[in-house]
């Protein structure tokens, strides 16, 4: 387990392109696999770092469907908007790859055929779906029907979302398609199958065995039930056009799996990194990295050297992928190594609720962004230190306000803010000579010198909140250092004394600064600024003399700043009107009228006006008094709008009116015509205009 590596391989899971992603995906797998990575690169070692756009699988052609655009449209839009979050956000990855990029198609194709040609693949025809009308083989999602289980009328042909059941399309009673709403018909197709079932005995010796101790005991568990459970074939290939082809004569309208092909993004990730290293287009993400001169050929290392640890950063959903299907194909080509560990985490809940992006319910990366542009540790912090590691955890907009408030402002800023700001007052803002120690600062140094290692040891066992507690302790013992000691109370009486506390206050931040480097890159940037401090190695940390007397520091400014309770309280309304106008979209419209007749419909003389008056009705609250040009007359109409408008904001506005409608007596008042509006499903009212403005009495046909 403990073994030396030589080089890490460290990807993180390739979000499908498809949708904008929450910060439950942060929390899930990219946030500590960036911990993770930034704390191996401060160890000096040697690091690759990938991710990217998964841009295949029928998710891709779904969205298009519902934007109403094509597939390719979708991953240009949804690739750009999360690689550019994730930078704002500090993911540090050496490379944020695509799989729509020729290298992964070509690097895919050459695995498939590797598997191919060592006759590990099965060639089976079997029924599936069709769609006469639409001429396509139905993927699993395009089909619904009746739930055999539970009876519920939408099921999914993989999934119903009542009851939670994994179905197959053959289960649905009453299948239809949903591109033609027909009943899809039974045709033979061929496709290539991996035999999972014929690596169970490897599976249990390199899982059940060998991972027994170091993989989570989450990740464990849900491996062993797969393999308990007994595995199946699985098909790698799809009938499906939008995909990578499968290479083989007699495959038309073939691509392959998505599954097969998305974790091979890592790879070709890693190929793609080191062809442009090799061409000097790219650096890798930590500049003053040195190991010699890069090749293109390098990438192979990554993944092939057995001196190489490979770690996938994951979330639940996630598992069966990355601990067995990819593993088997990794383990059967026989040119690769396999993941020491995958430590996927649970699921980050949202204010009592399932995050969810079709729901509303949830805070996606840019949301996030437009709301706190210059905060990403304050959310890097706030998931942190809630991460779901053993089990699903919970976000709310009061913890992350608690967590700003109560740790980042009044411990970690504060702390540091004090120790600079007096320096500034008593020393001009250079580092004090450090006198005899007291058994105070004595203390203090032993316990900061164990520091480093404490974290790191948190870290190498995938424990990133343990390791963020211990980090925000190491601020904690500085904060509670300066109020034992007081030093502004002693300046006017022992300045040299006050030079000694600042000292150690100062190396205490200097060592803050670069411990949270991980966690919090842009406040670690910041702090070094201040402190005008080169970039020591995790090793230099936990000493008391990383700055020497007489260093200069720069100008101190505040890390963090208080979260006020309106912010929150307006993050809350946000996300209930956002859930709120999802739910609104989502129900279901008044079916349509018995038919009429032209003749019926002409006898309607329904014209453009314009309100020349509006009044409040007393004693109504939904009634306003409107006098309307007609273009024939100016009448008086009674319209139960008061809700949805004030008087003086709809003077002027155009609005059709059905002229001919026999008047009535509304409040004492002959109302003279009816005003047409649009009722959303919730009843509320908004007028009907037209798209320019046309004369009074304009005829509406
Ligand atoms: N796109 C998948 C998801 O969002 C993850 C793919 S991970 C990889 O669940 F293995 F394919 F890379
Ligand atoms: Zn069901």
């Amino acid at each position: 387990m403990s073994k030396n590596y030589k080089r890490y391989t460290i990807s993180a899971a390739l979000p499908y392109a498809n949708g904008p992603k929450h910060i439950g995906h942060l929390a899930g797998a990219y946030i500590p696999a960036d911990v993770y990575v930034r704390y191996l690169r401060l160890n000096g070692k040697d690091v690759v770092f990938v991710s990217g756009s998964d841009e295949h699988g029928t998710a891709i052609p779904n969205q298009a469907l519902k934007e109403n655009t094509t597939s390719r449209a979708i991953i240009d839009k949804y690739h750009a908007q999360i690689r550019d979050c994730f930078e704002k956000l500090g993911m540090s990855f050496d490379i944020y790859h695509r799989t729509s990029e020729s290298i992964h198609h070509q690097t895919s194709q050459e695995f498939f055929l590797t598997l191919y040609n060592k006759g590990l693949l099965n060639e089976e025809v079997s029924e599936q779906y069709f769609d006469t009308e639409a001429k396509v083989f139905l993927a699993d999602r395009y089909i619904v029907g009746t739930c055999p289980r539970c009876g519920h009328t939408n099921a999914y042909g993989d999934q119903c979302e009542k009851c939670g059941s994994t179905l197959s399309p053959r289960e649905l009673i009453d299948p239809h398609s949903t591109l033609s709403g027909k009943p899809p018909v039974l045709r033979p197709t061929k496709h290539w199958y991996l035999p999972l079932q014929q690596y169970e005995n490897w599976l249990k010796e390199w899982i059940l065995n060998s991972h027994k101790d170091d993989w989570k005991t989450n990740v464990y568990g849900q491996c062993k039930s797969w393999i308990d459970a007994g595995l199946q074939s699985r098909a790698m290939t799809r009938d499906l056009d939008w995909g990578i082809k499968v290479p083989l004569p007699d495959a038309e309208g073939k691509v392959l799996y998505v599954w097969f092909d998305a974790p091979i993004g890592y790879i070709s990730a890693t190929r793609a990194l080191f062809k442009e290293l090799a061409e000097g287009k790219k650096e890798f993400a930590t500049p003053q990295r040195d190991f010699g001169k890069v090749a293109e050929g390098d990438w192979k290392k990554y993944w092939s050297d057995e001196e190489t640890k490979l770690v996938h950063f994951i979330g639940k959903d996630n598992i069966v992928f990355h601990c067995i299907i990819f593993p088997i194909m990794l383990h059967t080509s026989g040119e690769y190594i396999l993941p020491d560990n995958v430590p996927a985490n649970e699921f980050m809940n949202l204010e009592g609720d399932k995050m969810s992006t079709s729901r509303g319910w949830s805070i996606e990366m840019h949301e996030y962004l437009e709301d706190f542009p210059d905060k990403p540790d304050v959310l890097r912090y706030a998931l942190l230190t809630n991460l779901p590691e053993t089990k699903d955890s919970e976000f709310t907009w009061k913890d992350f306000q608690a967590k700003n408030n109560n740790e980042l402002v009044a411990i970690f800023g504060n702390f540091v803010n004090r120790a600079l700001v007096l320096t500034q007052k008593y020393f001009d803002n250079k580092i004090p000579a450090s006198g005899a120690l007291t058994p105070t600062d004595e203390k203090v140094i032993t316990d900061l010198k164990e520091f480093p290692a404490r974290i790191a040891a948190s870290l190498e066992n995938y424990r990133f909140r343990e390791a963020t507690a211990l980090v925000m302790d190491l601020a904690r013992l500085g904060n509670k250092y300066l109020a034992e000691t007081e030093p502004w109370k002693l300046a006017k009486t022992d300045l040299p004394r006050v030079g000694t506390i600042l000292n150690l206050a100062l190396q205490i931040s200097a060592n803050l600064a670069v411990l949270v480097e991980p966690f919090l890159p842009f406040t670690s940037a910041r702090l070094k600024l201040m402190l005008n401090s080169k970039n020591f190695t995790w090793q230099e940390c936990g000493s008391h003399t990383l700055l020497k007397e007489g260093h200069a520091l720069s100008e101190p400014k505040l890390l963090f700043e208080k979260i006020e309770d309106e912010t929150i309280a307006g993050q809350i309304k946000k996300l209930n009107a956002k859930k709120a106008s999802i739910e609104l979209a989502s129900q279901p419209v008044d079916l349509a009228k018995p038919e009429v007749t032209f003749d019926d419909f002409s006898k309607m003389d329904i014209r453009i006006g314009k309100i020349l008056k509006a009044e409040r009705v007393e004693k109504s609250k939904k009634l306003l008094k409107l006098q309307v040009d007609t273009g024939i007359d100016v009448r008086t109409v009674m319209s139960g709008i008061a809700e949805y408008f004030q008087p003086e904001e709809i003077v002027g506005k155009q609005v059709t009116i059905l002229v001919n409608l026999a008047p009535r007596k509304i409040m004492g008042v002959e109302s003279q015509g009816m005003i047409l509006m649009a009722s959303d499903k919730d009843g509320s009212l908004r007028l009907l205009q037209p798209s320019a403005v046309v004369s009074p009495g304009s005829k509406v046909s």
